[in-house]
């Protein structure tokens, strides 16, 4: 079976990014292969990683590119090029738009780090959801696999998993846990199942 091409869409450490190249590398992604690895700015450590995995790395900021649609015009040649069948939100950033996303239907996962319906939406990205769930004082936080349509992490759910919130945690001591548990294991399964369902419709 042909595998689906993947682009993975980074803005910070790319630990997310990672677990989906040792995923690739262990054959636990063996329905895809990330072909492309897109971040939005310049400095994100995320492209050493795609460096050191032999990933090509472009850059698209929105800042350096002036408007929405310009930027988004980049990053649509940049998937043209690379002949991407799914993207890969993982911990990027910057917000697309609904003339984006919906090109991509079904085809844009991201990757959030609470479970949905909480702590989500406009403004809840990185230690900010875990600094808001410990505000609140939940008991069980986790992570959120989904894909993308124009509602900021409104996408119909691929699949979650349940964190413990522990007495004493800070938002990082949060963030490592939920990563540790849930991202780092949740993504890679989720982006082999939506690349094995392309793959599939494919040979159809
Ligand atoms: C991850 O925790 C991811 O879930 C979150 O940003 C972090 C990126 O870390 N994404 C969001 O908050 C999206 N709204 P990483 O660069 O190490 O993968």
């Amino acid at each position: 079976m042909k595998k689906t091409k993947i682009a993975v869409f980074v803005s910070g450490g790319g630990t997310n990014l990672q677990a989906l190249i040792n995923a690739q590398a262990a054959g636990k992604l063996h329905s895809g292969e990330i072909v492309l690895v897109l971040a939005s700015n310049p400095n994100a450590y995320a492209l050493e990683r795609a460096k050191k995995a032999g990933i090509p790395g472009v850059v698209c900021s929105r800042k350096q590119l002036g408007d929405q649609e310009t930027f988004e015009a980049a990053i649509s040649a940049q998937l043209k090029e690379h002949e991407i069948e799914l993207i890969v939100l993982a911990g990027f950033m910057s917000i697309l738009s609904e003339a984006f996303t919906k090109q991509w239907p079904e085809r844009i996962i991201n990757i959030h780090p609470s479970l949905i319906p909480s702590f989500c939406g406009k403004g809840y990205f990185g230690l900010k959801v875990h600094e808001q769930a410990l505000a609140y004082g939940v008991k069980v936080t986790g992570a959120t696999v989904h894909f993308v349509n124009e509602i900021p992490d409104g996408g119909k759910i691929i699949a979650q998993k349940a964190v413990e919130v522990m007495e004493g945690d800070t938002p990082e001591v949060l963030q490592k846990r939920v990563m540790e548990r849930a991202e780092w294991i949740l993504l890679p399964q989720a982006v082999q199942q939506v690349s094995e369902k392309i793959a599939k419709e494919k040979e159809l």
